[in-house]
């Protein structure tokens, strides 16, 4: 959750507008991850000094601010650093004191934008307390802030760098962070750090870059990585803080990739960032930063140090550069084009998106899936004793939807679980386990957690994810990306259909070798083929879908959704599309579970979406509408085409009939568009539901 920004440019002369757009620009491009506040902080008329610029609520309302304040805009800057942050509160309600920048007094002289959650931010705050330092915010990044100032006040005699001061405080900090302080004793510097929240920096020069890595600086045998806390006792028994260790604490390397090739400095700007899409539209020149990384960019140089030696880190050695990496997202596909929002368009997309994930991997003339990131895994997979995906909500409900297609395929056992209740459970996991972590963003702090617990076990980890570079698709061992495209609406739509395609084609390529397989692995083939123009179909009949928003279903309060076999993951997901984004109470069904239970709910006034598309649970499924009818409920029935068993007078919300497995990415459209159609009617913001953000990095 929140979006945090930073724009430094060094040897071009850049107004304070200019400054002001780039930092807005740059929030509402990840105003998904959080729109409670938003907020930026930049240099002011006089050295040293910062002005800040905060208003709770989304970015426009921050930009109208900025217009009608009375700060000279077209004040200039050769060299400059400005921070900027998009909120998803966590600590302390949303408000313009708990909006960042956060900072350490009321001089500025440490600011600080942060996403994640320091978990002691209260034992610090109390230590710091006692040491007279006073607390505006209830934000844990304020803590940061102050932390930075007294570990600074402390060192009066021999300041540390800028890179050393941030390291002293990274060292104190426990939860997940992707910070980027600024401060107005170290002048047009930035240090940026992360621990468990996704950052990268984006890098923009005229002249071509000498090399594309930048080296990393380990901290040094004589550094004070191994000496621990610089506050003892421990922070939590809120005891006496230290006076910070003296002397080195880096090894001193040149990294040497933003000299010109005279060894001369020249313009350049770098853009920190959550997101690529917050960079994409000034560079496509990269670098992700990795967890304990700490970024230090002055004087148009950019520095990657180490929070720890190589030693200390753990697991495989850090790798001694970062890549600067390009970008292969257009613009185009992070702006809304000719619709009215995000989630419309990317439900739209899925036409498109589809063949994306299939493109390059599904031969259909001779029915072979070809998935290059699991080539070398796939034995292993094979002989895996069971498979158990773990995911979140949309995420987890696709891997429901392809659960019974995996097992009739592979003819491994697979459990499905949720990540924070996988780990809550501590649940057994072993060296012959395989794990799938499905997730869109790649940065769900619950199923990264619940990856590294596998991972610490043995087990094979696989991921599926969408956002290329993010945290599960470089820790986990192998995996497919579902090139669906940047997904931006909060409610996910186009991932979710990647993604059952994507599992879909790993348990085809996992049951390549099974000659009993061929006539069915052929036809689900075929039916894939033939996907993208059914999708295109349904989308035609969206004016229907509108209509039922605006005329049954519109002013209800409660709406079920039931079904079974394959479509109990389309009833969870439509269910959930129309909660998120429309506020309406919503509840997908296993309709073999409605008569233990929720059959009490159904009378005349109870609104019901009942899936009755034709496979072999049909009979079930008309046995549970009887049950239904029988009690007075009329509902809408999504159903195939052709079919012509549906009683007469029963409204319809009619499909294109496909294979089985495949039949839940046609139903789930129509479920897409209704709650769309729902949250337009009432005025809701369909890209920014209430209290939820795209990228949930916290627990
Ligand atoms: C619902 C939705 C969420 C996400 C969930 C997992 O529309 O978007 O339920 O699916 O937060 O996110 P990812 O897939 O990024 O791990």
């Amino acid at each position: 959750m929140c979006g945090i920004f930073a724009y430094c440019s060094f040897l071009q002369e850049k107004d304070r507008k200019t400054i002001c757009e780039i930092l807005c620009n740059g929030l509402a491009r990840q105003e998904y991850r959080g729109y409670d506040s938003a907020g930026i902080g930049i240099d002011g008329d006089k050295p040293g000094e910062m002005f800040f610029f905060k208003e709770v609520g989304k970015v426009a309302g921050l930009r109208k601010k900025i217009a009608e304040s009375n700060v000279d805009t077209s004040k200039t800057f050769l060299s400059q650093v400005s921070i900027a942050h998009t909120r998803w509160a966590t600590h302390g309600p949303p408000s313009i004191v708990n909006c960042h920048p956060l900072k350490s007094d009321p001089k500025a002289e440490f600011t600080v934008v942060h996403n994640g959650i320091v978990t002691n931010a209260a034992a610090l705050r109390l230590v710091l307390q006692k040491r007279g330092y006073k607390f505006e915010s209830e934000t844990d990044t304020e803590a940061v802030a102050i932390l930075s100032k007294y570990i600074y006040d402390s060192q009066p005699d021999k300041r540390p760098s800028f890179t050393e001061l941030v390291k002293t405080v990274l060292k104190e900090l426990e939860g997940s962070f992707a910070f980027v302080f600024k401060s107005s004793h170290y002048p047009n510097e930035a240090v940026t750090a992360r621990r468990g929240s996704p950052l990268l920096i984006g890098v923009k020069t005229e002249k071509k870059l000498k090399v594309d890595f930048v080296d990393v600086e380990f901290a040094g045998p004589d550094s004070d990585a191994k000496s621990g806390s610089t506050l003892a006792p421990p922070a939590a028994s809120a005891g006496g803080l230290l006076v910070p260790p003296a002397g080195p604490s880096m090894l001193r390397t040149q990294s040497r990739a933003f000299m010109s090739e005279d060894g001369l400095p020249q313009p350049i700007e770098f853009f920190v960032a959550s997101d690529a899409s917050a960079i994409i539209e000034h560079t496509k020149r990269v670098l992700y930063l990795e967890d304990d990384d700490i970024a230090h960019i002055a004087e148009g140089e950019l520095h990657i140090h180490r929070l720890r030696r190589n030693e200390e880190t753990g697991g495989a050695p850090q790798a001694q550069h970062r890549t600067i990496e390009t970008l292969e997202i257009e613009l185009a596909e992070i702006m809304k084009g000719k619709f009215d929002h995000f989630m419309q368009k990317e439900i739209y997309e899925q036409p498109e998106s589809v063949v994306n994930t299939m493109r390059g991997r599904v031969n259909f003339d001779q029915h072979v899936i070809t998935l290059g990131g699991l080539r070398a895994y796939l034995n292993i997979i094979r002989r895996g004793r069971r498979i158990v995906f773990c995911a979140c909500g949309t995420s987890y409900h696709s891997a429901i939807a392809t659960r019974a297609i995996f097992e009739e395929l592979t003819e491994i056992p697979v459990s499905v679980e949720l990540a924070s209740d996988f780990l809550d459970r501590k649940t057994p996991i072993f060296r012959d386990d395989v794990c799938v972590f499905v997730s869109q963003s790649g940065e769900t702090a619950d199923t990264i957690l619940a990856l590294r617990y596998c991972l610490e076990r043995g087990a094979l980890c696989v991921g599926v994810v969408n956002t290329v570079g993010s945290t599960i698709s470089r820790e986990t061992h192998c995996g497919v990306h579902i090139n669906a495209g940047p997904e931006i609406g909060v409610a996910s739509t186009k991932a979710y259909t990647s993604q059952y395609i994507a599992l879909l084609m790993v348990a085809l390529q996992l049951s390549e070798d099974r000659i009993s397989l061929t006539e069915r692995r052929n036809q689900i083939i075929e039916g894939l083929h033939a996907l993208p123009g059914q999708i295109k179909r349904v989308l035609e009949g969206d004016k229907g879908l509108q209509e039922l928003a605006t005329g049954v279903l519109a002013n209800q309060r409660s709406l079920l959704i039931m079904g079974r076999g394959y479509q109990y993951a389309t009833c969870l997901e439509g269910a959930l599309k129309i909660k998120e984004i429309s506020y309406m109470h919503s509840e997908g069904i296993l309709a073999g579970e409605l008569k233990h239970g929720p059959l009490a709910l159904i009378d005349e006034n109870m609104p019901v979406i009942i899936v009755m598309t034709q496979d072999s649970l049909y009979p079930k499924v008309q046995s549970a509408y009887s049950q239904i009818t029988a009690r007075k409920a009329q509902p809408i029935v999504v159903c195939n085409e052709d079919d012509d068993g549906i009683p007469k007078g029963c409204k319809t919300i009619r499909v294109p009939r496909t294979v089985d497995c495949l039949q839940g990415i046609i139903n789930i459209i129509p479920l897409q568009l209704l709650s769309y159609h729902l949250a337009v009617k009432n005025g809701f913001d369909v890209d920014f539901p209430r209290n939820l953000a795209k990228s949930v990095t916290t627990e």
